[in-house]
């Protein structure tokens, strides 16, 4: 049969909240569609999605963006749109690799370790910027913007390609560093930050490997997993590249990365 005349054979692979992170073998969606093949979704809401009709449901740095509360419902209606022992993988943000880097660099910042006091402040970002900032891209945002910051490497480990690869490094004194950082950006008002909190940019909550375990548990998940980003029980998973970057490391390595096979 000529390949023109081949129906498309209908994707049984799903990637919810995709932004920008997407393959072509997948069919993508997302509440604010990034490309005009991504189709809009809205996790608020049931699934617009058949049952039982996925091998795979992908779901990356979503969840942490909705509320608590709504969470148990959207990991049931992963679970509804599943084939039988298809594989939901779930990737967040890890609250647990986050406290205890925190712990850690909070010991050598207390030895007043310059190197260490610059990585406690970062690591204070990770853990509240994210859940509390009043403007687009917050503190974080404008630490990353910065030509010329401290620790720029160790930024780079902890979250990937998010992290500007051309700052350059500048050693400073903290104090000044960090009374620069915390202040409001020009042409912050109340009014923008109004528009801002509707935005979905805020995280809602953090995850880690026991409260995800016992939601995908609750959802009915068997067989619950952590993995590596380079780790899957989806076939070929790797080679889609949603979770390596070019180089095969992890595309965003603050992450938890979980799966767990339907019902
Ligand atoms: C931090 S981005 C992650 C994007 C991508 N999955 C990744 O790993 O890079 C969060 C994505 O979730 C989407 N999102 C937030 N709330 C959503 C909702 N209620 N329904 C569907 N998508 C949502 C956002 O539009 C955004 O694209």
């Amino acid at each position: 049969m000529f390949d023109c005349f081949r129906k498309a054979a209908p994707k049984k692979l799903v990637n919810i909240g995709c932004g920008s992170t997407y393959h072509p073998d997948w069919e993508n969606y997302d509440l604010v569609p990034a490309q005009p093949e991504i189709k809009k979704i809205d996790l608020e809401r049931s699934l617009p999605l058949p049952g039982k009709s996925y091998e795979a449901v992908y779901c990356s740095h979503v969840l942490e963006h909705l509320s608590r509360s709504r969470v148990p419902q959207v990991l049931k209606e992963f679970a509804r749109i599943l084939q039988p022992g298809g594989i939901c993988r779930i990737v967040v943000p890890d609250l647990e690799q986050i406290a205890r880097q925190y712990v850690n660099v909070l010991e050598a910042a207390k030895n007043n370790r310059t190197e260490a006091v610059y990585q406690h402040g970062w690591l204070t970002l990770e853990l509240f910027d994210q859940m509390t900032r009043t403007w687009s891209g917050g503190f974080m945002g404008k630490w990353l913007g910065l030509a010329a910051g401290p620790i720029p490497d160790f930024i780079s480990q902890r979250i990937g390609a998010e992290a500007s690869r051309n700052q350059k490094p500048e050693a400073g004194e903290p104090l000044e560093f960090f009374a620069r950082l915390f202040s409001q950006p020009e042409g912050w008002s109340a009014k923008a930050e109004l528009e801002f909190q509707g935005s979905g940019e805020k995280h809602r909550w953090m995850y880690d490997q026991i409260s995800l375990r016992q939601l995908m548990c609750m959802a009915g998940f068997a067989e619950i997993v952590v993995r590596r980003h380079n780790e899957s029980n989806i076939t070929n998973f790797v080679a889609y590249r949603l979770d390596s970057d070019s180089e095969g490391r992890p595309r965003k390595p603050d992450s938890l990365f979980m799966e767990g096979r339907a019902p």
